[in-house]
């Protein structure tokens, strides 16, 4: 058995067929063979008793729009959660609860937040939430991963066939938005698939497996980034920040809600929790693991913390990636040019994910908050301007609080800093 650089064994080939039990698989980690981290399938309904439930949340954005999604919910009787059973039904229950939370607290933008959820809400909430091991607030696993289903169900999966099982405010601006992240999911299935062959071709010694499964997942993430320019096509981003942003906005770091909220007949203390956001999207960790990006510890916090917002499994399966013999320097110790050439490919097509994201941010948040305070200084009158309807609490901040700009260059840079030496001076030098 050789040794790695960081002291962790690769396989040489006589050991390997006595390690095809150890085999790194997907198997136990809730991902689909077809779908990755997306729920196949998702249901659309759940058992009758629950249509007080569904009756709210299939009408939120007309209910936020008209202010009746409060009282509707303050008049919403107590159901035991008691009749989920299945993953799917609870998986649907999140969501539809999330959404409603999301409307509860938000419908009256920032300057009339609530500090209770009411009971009837909030107690089946906590209970699905504990179930499932997800945090009682809006996830990128509710919007995105769970909502979603093929209009011909034997139809293709793309924008056209696709909808939203629960939206927030935004009309098509939010189906866009959520749809659009979920092809950002699917395009990175094969990337996801191929994990295990580079994680046991790297303790076999396997090189030609790592280069194939490098290969695949290199070209995964560039299909990720094309899906991600489909965001400008589908969302306006004066909707997405005067009116989408706040709905998936949470209640820790949130100068419009300082003391979080209050879960009734959960605990009398306020909770604080972090709104939704793609940060929680396990695709990029993994990736990060395999790769073995090192963020820089303030980012690295945030993005573990973010660990917390997903499905156990999935956060599961990020700590055992990170727990393999590491990639790259497997990679440097074979020292072949054409393994070298696919792991930067690999690094190169997640920064090139990275810039094109940072873009986009910068268009939908950056861009749009500038106008609004451009708005704000010169007093204007904002009736009619939509983005100026947006918090100012959140103009500068991320889920997290952090400066989005800041948080999100780091992260970039530090994925530059995974290039082989070689590469690394060669594109440093050219940027
Ligand atoms: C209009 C579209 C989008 C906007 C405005 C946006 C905004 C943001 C913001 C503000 C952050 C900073 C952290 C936070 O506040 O939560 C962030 C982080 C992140 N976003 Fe997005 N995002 C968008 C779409 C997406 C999509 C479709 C994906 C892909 C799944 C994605 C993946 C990520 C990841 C992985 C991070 C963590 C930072 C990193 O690992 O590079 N985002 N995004």
């Amino acid at each position: 058995m050789r040794l790695a650089p960081d002291g962790s064994s690769y396989l040489t080939s006589s050991s390997r067929r006595d390690q095809t039990e150890a085999l790194f698989s997907l198997k136990s980690y809730h991902v689909s063979e077809e779908l990755g981290f997306i729920l196949p399938d998702p249901l659309e309904e759940l058992p009758p008793y629950y249509q007080p439930w569904m009756d709210i949340a299939l009408r939120i954005p007309e209910l936020a729009q008209s202010h009746e999604l409060r009282s509707r919910i303050n008049k919403m009787p107590l159901l035991s959660s008691n009749f989920l059973q299945k993953h799917k039904e609870l998986r649907l229950a999140h969501l539809a609860l999330s959404m409603m939370t999301m409307g509860y607290v938000w419908e009256e933008g920032e300057k009339d937040t609530v500090e209770i959820l009411p009971c009837s809400l909030a107690v089946p909430y906590w209970e699905v939430s504990q179930r499932l091991g997800l945090p009682p607030i809006i996830t990128h696993a509710d919007a995105v991963l769970a909502n979603w289903k093929r209009k011909d169900p034997d139809g293709p999966f793309n924008m056209e066939n696709l909808k939203l099982l629960v939206s927030l405010p935004g009309g098509e601006s939010a189906r866009g938005f959520f749809l659009v992240t979920l092809l950002v999911e699917l395009a990175g299935v094969p990337a996801v698939k191929n994990i295990p062959t580079v994680i046991n071709g790297v303790r076999c010694g396997d090189t030609e497996a790592v280069a194939r499964g490098l290969e695949i997942i290199s070209r995964s993430i560039e299909d990720m980034t094309d899906a991600l320019k489909l965001m400008q096509v589908h969302v306006d981003p004066s909707v997405f920040y005067g009116i989408m942003r706040i709905y998936l906005s949470g209640w820790k770091d949130n100068p419009c809600m300082p003391k979080g909220l209050v879960y009734e007949g959960v605990q009398t203390a306020p909770m604080r929790y972090s709104g939704g956001s793609a940060a929680q999207s396990s695709l990029l960790h993994c990736f990060d693991e395999l790769l073995g990006v090192k963020h820089e510890p303030k980012s690295a916090s945030f993005l573990i913390y973010m660990r917390d917002y997903m499905p156990p499994l999935h956060k599961k399966l990020i700590n055992d990636i990170s727990l393999q013999p590491s990639l790259r320097s497997f990679v440097q110790q074979q020292d072949r040019k054409d393994l070298n050439n696919v792991f930067d490919l690999c690094v190169k097509k997640l920064l090139a994910l990275r810039s094109y994201h940072i873009n986009v941010v910068s268009r939908f948040i950056a861009v749009p908050a500038a106008r609004a305070r451009q708005l704000r200084d010169q007093n204007h009158n904002s009736d009619g301007e939509m983005i100026s309807r947006a918090p100012t609490a959140l103009e500068e901040r991320g889920t997290g609080g952090s400066s989005i700009m800041s948080f999100l260059k780091t992260v970039r840079d530090q994925t530059k800093d995974t290039l082989l030496p070689e590469a690394s001076r060669e594109i440093k030098h050219h940027s």
